[in-house]
């Protein structure tokens, strides 16, 4: 029995370190520019998607705690301790939503919309096939034409996460799939001064209030591949990529350690 444990403890330490060695040869294929061009309301008035969520709590943390943000719109099928925070401190305007393919109602907020951080989704093992395909594709695509229809002006961006393994080529139906959103978000948006970005993040580790051993110890385990970002972090990467406004073009891919570099240029930034 003793060996039986010894035995699985090597053999997961050996993924670990492969998937890191992995990591650490492969991704991050983006050099962040020293001189980038700034606009600094780039960020102006932003809009959190999937905010009640692991990732999407981090992002509304990042967008909450900027001080270039002035407004943070929250559409949302529920609220969270982070949002009513946010609401009593009249950074944040929740408006309470039901249908995701449908936002009609909210051609005004979009109309002043800059930045949207979308971190709404779901697990491929919680829904069937349409489902994934409904939140995930329908959802955006929808989202995208309603916000292009209510705002042509830039500032305009676009950031979701597909995450790692996302490919348009897949064998899996939810790495196609996203694999799909991202390059119909780039298409709707190349003519429009929208730009999106899509991010193939590993993982995500929550905020500190909503992490625990068990995250803590995720992301320890894979911080040497460059494998793991947190979910403020990523947030923060996706402000400092909208504030870039001619670095990155419509439609880049940004992998994990992309966007640790890009969170790390935030944080730079932001202790000048
Ligand atoms: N977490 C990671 O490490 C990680 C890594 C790579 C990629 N991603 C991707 O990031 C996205 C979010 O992941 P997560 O871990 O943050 O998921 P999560 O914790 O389950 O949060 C999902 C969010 O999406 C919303 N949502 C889900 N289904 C919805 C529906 N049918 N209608 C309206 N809202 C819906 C949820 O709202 P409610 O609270 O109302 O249910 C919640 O705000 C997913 O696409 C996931 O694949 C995550």
């Amino acid at each position: 029995m003793k060996r039986f444990f010894l035995s699985i403890l090597v053999i997961f330490a050996l993924l670990v370190i492969g998937f890191n060695l992995w990591g650490y040869a492969t991704l991050g294929t983006i050099d962040v520019a020293e001189n980038a061009e700034r606009q600094e309301d780039a960020n102006a008035v932003v809009l959190v998607m999937g905010a009640t969520g692991s990732a999407g709590d981090g992002l509304l943390k990042a967008a909450i705690e900027d001080p270039s943000v002035k407004k943070v719109y929250v559409l949302t099928r529920r609220s969270t301790p982070r949002i009513d925070a946010g609401v009593a401190s009249g950074k944040v305007d929740m408006r309470l939503h039901k249908d995701f393919t449908d936002y009609s109602a909210f051609a005004t907020e979009l109309a002043e919309v800059n930045t949207v951080l979308w971190g709404l989704g779901t697990s491929s093992l919680k829904v069937d096939d349409a489902t994934y395909t409904r939140i995930h594709v329908d959802f955006t695509i929808a989202f995208i034409k309603e916000w292009l229809s209510a705002r042509n002006e830039a500032p305009m961006a676009l950031h979701y996460i597909t995450g790692m393994g996302t490919d348009p080529k897949g064998d899996a139906h939810w790495a196609r799939e996203k694999g799909r959103l991202e390059r119909e978000m780039a298409e709707l948006a190349a003519p429009t001064p929208l730009r999106t970005f899509s991010y193939r993040s590993a993982y995500i580790r929550p905020t500190s209030e909503n992490s625990n051993a068990l995250t803590y110890l995720g992301e320890l385990l894979l911080k040497p591949g460059k494998l793991v970002i947190t979910s403020k972090a990523l947030g923060q990467a996706m402000l400092e990529i909208s504030t870039r406004i001619t670095e990155l073009p419509n439609g880049t891919l940004i992998d994990n350690a992309d966007s640790i570099a890009y969170a790390q240029a935030y944080q730079e930034s932001m202790a000048q």
